[in-house]
């Protein structure tokens, strides 16, 4: 048994708010954040809908791509850094709640912004054990939630917005999932990090006061690391599959900063037809960015089916991984 990717959806929350906005908000200007990270704009959810809410929308969209009634679904993962209850229940729980899905395996991962490619490969083991037939996969953020408004360095990057996907069994070998990698490094566990509010560090006035619950990040180390790792995994990931870079159709990265994207294009020898950039209108929303950028495409016309894409992230923990994917939609 195979597990193929049948259908991508994706929600973004109404809100738009611009590099103008954040010129008024902290020290910063439109010419530094588009200079440095491509980004121009990014979704902000509304204060009265959190990240189960942007992943239930998106995963109506991909049920219904699917073709399959949301009764055949048999596991759904959600992969989120912002979500719902800090300890419980899981995001998938509410996810599942609001689809009226029960007596199934629903739980979250936790890899950052990778979280999207270890949902993928989550979702082939349980696919190719035989365990599992269709599978949900979220990638959910409101990282408006968890960023701080006071802090330039990191608030200019991340937005809101949700993506899902289902993977289905098949034993058809030219729909599956050719290959899926994941990695990571916890050396690096201080480069990006949300430092307070989990055991670590517990609520208290006292991290409330270090503004300890939102994200820190060592944005220059984090971009050297992403670089370097990026391209080297995804160069094998090409080398272990004898897939030359020239028929991949589309180059799906997670979305974090246009300079990483193009860094990796470039060294892989990729041209800019084959990649796919939403970074200027979305920023970065982690775990979502990758479903979201691939249904830009599939709602252009662009995504096709036995289309090969090939994905990659890399994130907090540092985490990390690629993909090859024919797209098995229609
Ligand atoms: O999604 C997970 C993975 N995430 C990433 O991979 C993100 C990786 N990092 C990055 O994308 C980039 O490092 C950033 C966009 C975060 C920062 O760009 P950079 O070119 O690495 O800038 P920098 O951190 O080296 O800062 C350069 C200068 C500093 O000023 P001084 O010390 O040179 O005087 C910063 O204080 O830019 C200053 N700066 C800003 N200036 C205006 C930092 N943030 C801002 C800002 N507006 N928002």
């Amino acid at each position: 048994m195979y597990a193929a990717f049948r259908s991508v959806g994706a929600y973004v929350p109404q809100k738009v708010l611009t590099n103008q906005d954040l010129e008024k908000m902290v020290d910063t200007s439109d010419e530094w954040i588009t200079k440095r990270t491509g980004i121009k704009t990014r979704h902000i959810a509304a204060h009265d809908e959190s990240t189960s809410d942007l992943g239930f929308k998106a995963a109506l969209v991909a049920i219904e791509r699917s073709g399959i009634a949301k009764e055949q679904i048999d596991m759904i993962v959600c992969a989120t850094i912002s979500p719902d209850y800090l300890c419980m229940p899981s995001t998938a729980c509410m996810i599942a709640k609001r689809l009226d899905i029960a007596n199934i395996p629903a739980f979250d991962i936790s890899a950052a912004c990778s979280g999207f490619i270890y949902a993928l490969a989550t979702a082939k083991s349980f696919i190719e054990s035989g365990m599992a037939k269709n599978i949900l996969i979220i990638g959910a953020e409101k990282l408006s939630a968890i960023v701080d408004w006071q802090d330039r360095t990191t608030c200019i990057l991340f937005g809101d917005g949700a993506g899902a996907a289902v993977i289905s069994a098949t034993e058809n070998r030219e729909e599956a999932i050719t290959d899926v990698h994941i990695a990571a490094d916890g050396k690096y566990y201080d480069y990006l990090i949300t430092p307070g509010c989990g055991t670590n560090k517990p609520c208290s006035q006292i991290a409330l006061e270090e503004r300890a619950c939102f994200i820190k990040m060592k944005g220059n180390e984090t971009f050297k690391v992403a670089v370097k790792t990026l391209t080297n995994d995804v160069r094998d990931i090409l080398e272990k599959n004898s897939i030359d870079a020239s028929s991949i159709t589309h180059f799906i990265p997670h979305q974090a900063n246009y300079r990483i994207l193009t860094a990796v294009a470039s060294a892989l020898g990729l041209s800019s037809e084959q990649v796919v950039m939403t970074v200027a209108k979305y920023g970065n929303t982690s775990s979502a960015s990758i479903p979201m950028a691939m249904n830009d495409i599939y709602e252009e016309g662009k995504l096709k089916r036995g289309d090969m894409m090939l994905l990659d992230a890399f994130g907090g923990g540092f985490t990390w991984g690629s993909a090859l994917v024919p797209f098995a939609g229609n």
